[in-house]
């Protein structure tokens, strides 16, 4: 049987000390018949050195572009901007299915270079929940920078720079330091208290020393009968943890924080779902995201009232790049060991039919010309650019050569049933014919 190949590529976004796949993860592959290749990587936590030692092959750092096509690459976040085509298989957070800025352009790369990408984020089980989250290190570091930040508060300065943890254990001491040796006596409400970042939140401040009664927890039932909510403005630190579906009523407003004037114990926000530009956002006191380097921003409180700082950064599981790692790669451990079955593996089927989806999506906005015709009752998508060869593959063993317009024509037409089921999207430079309905 021929060894699965995977090459794990460096990181290039600043701060991002993560990995997809941990010496951990990586030697559970290698056990089960994967070939690994990692990319040498100073800035990922794991040293290059623990890759080696469990069987990894180290190659050059952000060599990808130039590895044999058909090794699938493993990252987390997104590539740096290009236009370079895409022809690899590639499984990674993209961030380009939500319409995000650039979200068209992303996918063209993948459209122009052949290549597919399995978005991290999607890849869900037969329940429709995510394989694998960094939610609860979300919470248990956006916790943590709300203690941090009210203890600067406290002294009357501003949170500054936060850098990465070794570990939880140095985070949670520095955190207890800060706050003069223990958190005992601050109060905190947590909201989406039974989500993965919620019950991360909840730890963080069991481990820096609150006593249970003063972490409030709330989830769905608690926030049933509508904010704003008074329990907010009356702990220190108030974490919002929730997966926001619909518009739902503000949790907390500036009219609200104005009108408790000087009594108001709320001090920090920590908004770790960062629902930023949402215009559903339950907490419209601020509209930026904060930064490691720049964790706070003031909320208006309205004159001579006591500060209220809110935290608003998006990718708080890199402040514990090792814990978080080893959870997230741990949970995608499962469905990567299907992944040489992906043809017909339900998780890895559906992340490729989305990406499809959005491709088609993404070929419109950006004027591309995308088709594909059904050999034998499977989708063969090809673009306007891809090769004759390209072509011919994806039409199977049916003997057209797919280079020229009316091989693609016969062969659609002899796979695919009567011309009703055709559906003509667009046309640029020569032919190009989409096939669906039915087919
Ligand atoms: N800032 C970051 O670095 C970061 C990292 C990971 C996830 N996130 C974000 O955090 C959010 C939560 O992610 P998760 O993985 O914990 O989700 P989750 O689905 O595991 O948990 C969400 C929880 O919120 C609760 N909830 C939803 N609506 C609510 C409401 N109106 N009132 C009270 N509770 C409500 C749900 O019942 C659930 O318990 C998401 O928006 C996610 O994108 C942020």
């Amino acid at each position: 049987m021929t060894r699965q190949a995977l090459w794990l590529r460096c990181e290039k976004k600043e701060f991002e000390r993560r990995a997809a796949l941990t010496p951990t993860t990586a030697k559970r592959l290698i056990d089960a018949g994967f070939d690994i290749t990692v990319e040498r990587d100073d800035q990922r936590i794991f040293n290059d050195s623990e890759y080696e030692a469990v069987g990894c092959k180290l190659v050059e750092n952000n060599s990808w572009p130039q590895a044999p096509k058909d090794i699938p690459i493993i990252g987390l976040k997104e590539l740096p901007e290009s236009d370079e085509p895409l022809p690899h298989e590639h499984i990674q957070f993209a961030h380009c299915y939500k319409t995000q800025a650039g979200w068209s352009s992303v996918l063209a790369r993948f459209y122009k270079g052949g290549g597919k990408l399995y978005d991290l984020e999607f890849l869900n089980d037969a329940n429709g929940r995510r394989v694998a989250a960094f939610g609860y290190h979300a919470g248990f570091a956006g916790a943590a920078a709300g203690a941090l930040a009210l203890a600067a508060q406290k002294q009357g300065k501003t949170l500054g720079l936060l850098e990465p943890y070794v570990n939880e254990d140095a985070m949670i001491a520095s955190v207890k330091e800060s706050l003069g040796g223990s958190g005992k006596g601050v109060k905190a409400l947590v909201i989406g208290a039974l989500g993965r970042c919620g019950r991360g939140a909840v730890d963080l401040f069991r481990r820096i020393g609150l006593d249970e009664d003063d972490i409030l927890k709330w989830d769905m039932a608690e926030t049933a009968k509508g904010g704003p909510f008074q329990e907010i403005l009356d702990v220190d630190i108030f974490v919002n943890c929730i997966y926001l579906t619909s518009p739902i009523p503000h949790f907390v407003t500036h009219e609200q924080i104005r009108a408790a004037g000087k009594s108001r114990p709320l001090s920090v926000v920590v908004d770790v779902s960062c629902d930023t530009t949402n215009p559903n956002n339950p907490i419209p006191i601020y509209n930026v995201n904060t930064t490691f380097s720049k964790p706070t921003v003031p909320a208006e409180v309205g004159e001579g009232n006591p500060p209220l700082s809110v935290i608003s950064i998006d990718h708080l599981p890199t402040l514990l790049p090792r814990e978080a790692s080893e959870q997230f790669s741990s949970d995608l451990l499962p469905s990567l060991l299907e992944f040489p079955d992906r043809a017909s593996a339900r998780v890895w089927t559906d992340a490729e039919k989305l990406f499809r989806e959005k491709l088609a999506e993404a070929a419109k906005v950006e004027g591309l010309v995308l088709s594909y015709i059904v050999v034998s009752g499977k989708e063969n998508w090809f673009g306007d650019n891809d090769s004759a060869e390209t072509k011919s593959k994806s039409h199977g063993t049916d003997g057209y050569d797919g280079s020229r317009e009316e091989d693609v024509e016969r062969a659609a037409w002899h796979n695919c049933g009567t011309p009703d089921d055709r559906t003509v999207l667009s046309s640029v430079g020569h032919w190009a014919t989409t096939w669906r309905a039915g087919v």
